[in-house]
């Protein structure tokens, strides 16, 4: 756990192991099974950084479930700051279904809000959210976070779907700013 990497400008250190990030995967995978296994869910999985997340925990679900994918588009750009205001690939009837969204990380909540409402617009019966990483200290609203595999610091991480200028997604453990 010593290797320091290098992406663009910035120095990261790891931060989470890969054994621990698939342990709690695995962990909140069955919790899901046992909660969910009437619901029939959607898993709807935030493109592009929960896609390795997603991988993972969907691997783990033994309970019949759908599973289809969005990106949020933002007119004030992406990161904490931007408004999401649309959804797109978002083509199922979504109304009476359980959904469970699928996101990489929730930092102010912002985000994961306004999915919520626009999904809440179409009807649906219940939300659940999963989320790989949670900074509990910057999370302020009110919507509950379900399932949460890691709460970390608020610090800024990349790996496992998480990039810093578009790099280190592809890393299977998380790293932290060095
Ligand atoms: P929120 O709307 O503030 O919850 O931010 C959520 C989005 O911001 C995530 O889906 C990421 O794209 C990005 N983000 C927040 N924190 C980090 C981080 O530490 N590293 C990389 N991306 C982050």
């Amino acid at each position: 756990m010593s290797k320091l990497i290098t992406l663009k400008d910035k120095q990261f250190k790891p931060y989470i192991l890969e054994c621990d990030i698939l342990e709690a995967v695995k962990k909140m995978a069955n919790v899901i099974n046992v909660e969910l296994k009437n619901d029939l869910p959607l898993f709807l999985v935030v493109l592009n950084g929960a896609f390795m997340f997603a991988s993972d925990l969907l691997k783990e679900i033994t309970i019949p479930c759908e599973v289809s994918f969005i990106k949020v588009a933002s007119y004030d750009g992406v990161g904490s700051s931007g408004t999401v205001n649309e959804l797109i690939g978002l083509n199922e009837n979504l109304k009476g279904r359980t959904v469970v969204i699928v996101e990489d990380i929730i930092d102010t909540g912002l985000t994961i809000n306004r999915i919520a409402e626009i999904l809440y617009l179409k009807e649906v019966k219940q939300i659940k959210v999963a989320t790989a990483l949670l900074k509990p200290d910057t999370y302020k609203k009110d919507l509950k976070i379900n399932y949460v595999a890691h709460k970390i610091k608020n610090e800024f991480v990349v790996g496992y779907g998480l990039d810093y200028l578009g790099y280190g997604r592809n890393l299977k453990e998380v790293y932290i700013l060095a």
